[in-house]
């Protein structure tokens, strides 16, 4: 007898991009503690992305790791091809539940010092790669099903040497808003996670001691962010009660600068 049978997303299926650690991996491994089955995305890191899926598996649901860097149109259409595979493997149906756009590269550069090839890689994999999830995802989405954007604190929060990321970001807020009446004609709901500074090798101010003592000195619960408190978030709106949710953005940074 399966003792997922009884979770909130038993029956579902997820797919996540960027898993290969931090955020991602926590989202991945939360929606399958919820009884989904979980296909993950990793870009160039193939071992730690195949053994996020082992950990997976290992909860008793079936997942799969899709190598796509989704800076690129053409491997996105790959990646979701290799989906559809993993979808009707593990379920005997082509259709998804939740698409969580996680994936995301950092740029922590001058203003003045930031190239176009610089500019150009992060709107690419950030904001590009996200519209471009969707669109490959859109027919293969169930009714009611969910989207899912990972955004950021710094599309409301001024830092310097952030501002081509932020704004990476900032055009997937928008785009989530632009979105959510489209999906929504067929129960589908699109919305953001914010995350403030979450403990993650791409958090490079949480490396610093000054870089933390800021973020804890800015935050109202006074700890530092891990990976889990966002997997839960995104569970939190992945279950069929936020049904009535489309459109937003979830502050999950702790109270940040509030
Ligand atoms: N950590 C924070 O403080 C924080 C705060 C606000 C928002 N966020 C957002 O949260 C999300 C996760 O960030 P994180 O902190 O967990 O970062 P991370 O540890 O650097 O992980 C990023 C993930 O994205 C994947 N990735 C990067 N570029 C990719 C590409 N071109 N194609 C496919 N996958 C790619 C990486 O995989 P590979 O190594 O395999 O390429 C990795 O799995 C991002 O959207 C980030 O912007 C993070």
């Amino acid at each position: 007898m399966s003792t997922l049978s009884g979770k909130p997303l038993h029956g579902k299926t997820a797919f996540v991009t960027g898993a290969s650690r931090g955020i991602g991996r926590a989202i991945a491994l939360r929606l399958a503690r919820d009884g989904a089955q979980v296909a993950i995305n990793y870009g160039a890191s193939r071992e730690e992305a195949e053994a996020v899926a082992a950990e997976i598996r290992a909860l008793g649901v079936q997942s799969v790791a899709i190598g796509a860097d989704l800076g690129s149109v053409a491997s996105i259409a790959q990646a979701y091809v290799e989906l559809d595979r993993f979808l009707l493997d593990a379920t005997g149906q082509p259709g998804l539940d939740i698409l969580v756009n996680n994936a995301a590269t950092g740029l922590f550069a001058p203003t003045l010092e930031t190239t176009e090839a610089q500019f150009d890689r992060v709107f690419d994999v950030n904001a590009k790669g996200v519209f471009f999830s969707i669109q490959h995802a859109a027919a293969r989405l169930n009714d009611g099903g969910r989207i899912v954007n990972i955004t950021s604190l710094s599309t409301r929060m001024a830092t310097e040497g952030l501002a081509a990321y932020a704004a990476s970001k900032g055009a997937v807020e928008v785009l989530t808003r632009q979105l959510a009446p489209e999906f929504a004609r067929r129960g589908i709901t699109v919305n953001n996670v914010s995350p403030g500074a979450i403990e993650t090798v791409m958090n490079k101010f949480l490396q610093q001691d000054e870089g933390r003592a800021f973020v804890l000195g800015s935050q109202a619960l006074k700890r530092v962010g891990q990976p889990e408190d966002i997997g839960d978030v995104v569970a939190f709106i992945a279950s069929d009660d936020r049904r009535w949710f489309t459109g937003t953005t979830l502050d999950a940074s702790g109270g940040s600068h509030l």
